[in-house]
């Protein structure tokens, strides 16, 4: 990623809210003002009071990443103040649907992503049609794993989970996925580790007694993420609806 393949904005600046002002949060900023764009609010633990529908409305889009604890009640507010938003809070997914359903009846707007960055995304469609070629394939065993920095709160990681529900939803021989060491053959594992300050690191293997497949992405550091998260931010203003990276990148 580089400003040749995403040109600054220029005069085309959006103003922008930022919730959760921690590693992701200041990467944003930076990588937003270097596009042209305002941050007209910035919130984090300290001023969370101030995260109000008349401070929000100030901005053209939101952009959150905060926690797994905070991440809800802030995607929440930012909806009910009917500010398009970008979430990339990881370990909530069990409300996902919830929020979908809220910002449909709502005429809102709403993109999520477990990982923002175009490697990854690109990732991801390698991932799926790995796994259509490996369905028929019962002698390959599947296995994935995820390296993080040890402040990371969530295991598996949001990526890991997206990773492994492509391949749910097309090797036939597994039904779920856990996060423990396991020997059923229906379940795939995903192994979690917590090493220094590792940005992102999965890895997808399918083993077999002739030979094994690998495919690893590496973040080297937030950048990829931050990116993404901005080009999401440019993408979403004016629009209504549920979004995911697969449009912003034309995947
Ligand atoms: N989707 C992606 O591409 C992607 C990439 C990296 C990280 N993440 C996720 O983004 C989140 C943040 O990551 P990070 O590395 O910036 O973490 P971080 O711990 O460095 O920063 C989080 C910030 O959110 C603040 N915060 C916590 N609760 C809050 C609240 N209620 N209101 C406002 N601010 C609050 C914290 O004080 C902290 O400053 C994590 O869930 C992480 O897994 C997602």
């Amino acid at each position: 990623m580089n400003e040749a393949t995403n040109p600054p904005l220029g005069g085309r600046g959006l103003k922008i809210a930022l919730i959760g002002y921690g590693k992701m949060g200041k990467t944003i900023e930076s990588i937003a003002q270097q596009r042209g764009h305002e941050i007209v609010l910035k919130i984090d633990v300290t001023n969370a009071d101030e995260l109000t529908p008349a401070n929000l409305q100030k901005a053209d889009v939101a952009i959150e990443f905060t926690s797994p604890h905070s991440a809800y009640g802030n995607v929440m507010k930012c909806l009910q103040a009917g500010v398009p938003l970008v979430c990339g809070s990881t370990g909530w997914l069990d409300r996902l649907e919830e929020v979908k359903q809220y910002c449909l009846q709502h005429n809102g707007a709403f993109l999520y992503a477990s990982n923002f960055s175009v490697g990854v995304n690109i990732f991801f469609e390698i991932n799926k049609r790995l796994a259509e070629l490996m369905n028929p394939h019962p002698g390959y065993a599947i296995h994935m794993e995820e390296i993080h920095h040890i402040q990371k709160l969530d295991a598996p990681s949001g990526t890991a989970a997206t990773l492994a529900e492509q391949i749910l939803e097309r090797v036939e021989r597994k039904d779920s996925w856990t996060n423990h060491n396991s020997t059923d053959p229906t379940l795939l594992t995903i192994t979690s580790k917590r090493v220094d300050t590792a940005p992102g690191t999965h890895i997808v293997t399918y083993s077999s007694d002739i030979d094994t497949i690998e495919i690893t992405h590496t973040a080297h550091n937030r950048l990829g993420f931050a990116t993404g998260a901005v080009l999401a931010a440019e993408f979403l203003k004016d629009k209504k609806g549920i979004f995911s990276m697969k449009e912003v990148l034309g995947l």
